[in-house]
């Protein structure tokens, strides 16, 4: 079985696509593979709930608790690891990892980032889109390296920047195809492994 471990900081929704499209698309049979862990940094974050109505175990890691990343960074390893994963999924997982963490999971390491990458790495990719007059916007799922938002791209999704949007209109549109992509990029790099 090949496990995936899925890392959150809030509401999550990605992560609930790809556990709604492996229980749809029934993974298990497949390609063996299952949600088998989904990890947040923050107690609260809302796709806690979501996976434990879905039957997923959860696990809080609380980056407050440590008192350098590498102290976080391992207690975080050390429940992936429990599980063994294939694939560690970053879904809105708003942390910054050490270099440590991810040779780690080197090649079994993706996130899913709310811009054409290399476009606009970082934060507030939206705005950032539209104040650089972009026609079109999207969302890219990369392999995680050391240097953020720039691992070796895996697949994309585009949708158009409207006359009228506003950085959370557009915001939106992008999240809806994040929703198709990233499961869709997760199911095909399982299956070709
Ligand atoms: C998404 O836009 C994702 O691309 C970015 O953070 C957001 C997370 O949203 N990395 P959610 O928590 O999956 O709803």
């Amino acid at each position: 079985m090949k496990n995936i471990a899925i890392l959150i900081s809030g509401l999550g929704s990605n992560m609930s696509a790809v556990v709604r499209a492996a229980e749809r698309d029934a993974w298990h049979d497949r390609i063996g593979a299952r949600v088998s862990i989904v990890i947040s940094n923050k107690p609260g974050a809302a796709g806690l709930k979501f996976a434990e109505d879905n039957g997923i175990p959860t696990a809080v890691v609380p980056h407050q608790d440590f008192p350098s990343r590498e102290e976080f960074d391992s207690a975080l390893a050390q429940v992936i690891d429990a599980h063994s994963p294939a694939l560690v999924l970053l879904a809105g997982f708003m942390r910054v990892l050490t270099p440590a963490f991810v040779e780690r999971y080197q090649g079994r390491l993706l996130n899913i980032h709310p811009s054409l990458l290399p476009a606009f790495p970082g934060l507030d990719t939206h705005r950032r889109a539209i104040e650089a007059g972009c026609r079109f916007a999207g969302a890219t799922v990369h392999q995680v390296t050391a240097e953020l938002d720039h691992g070796p791209i895996v697949a994309q999704a585009i949708v158009p920047v409207l006359p009228d949007d506003s950085a959370d209109t557009l915001r939106r549109r992008v999240l809806a195809v994040e929703h198709g992509l990233y499961p869709r990029a997760v199911f095909d790099w399982l299956r070709a492994r």
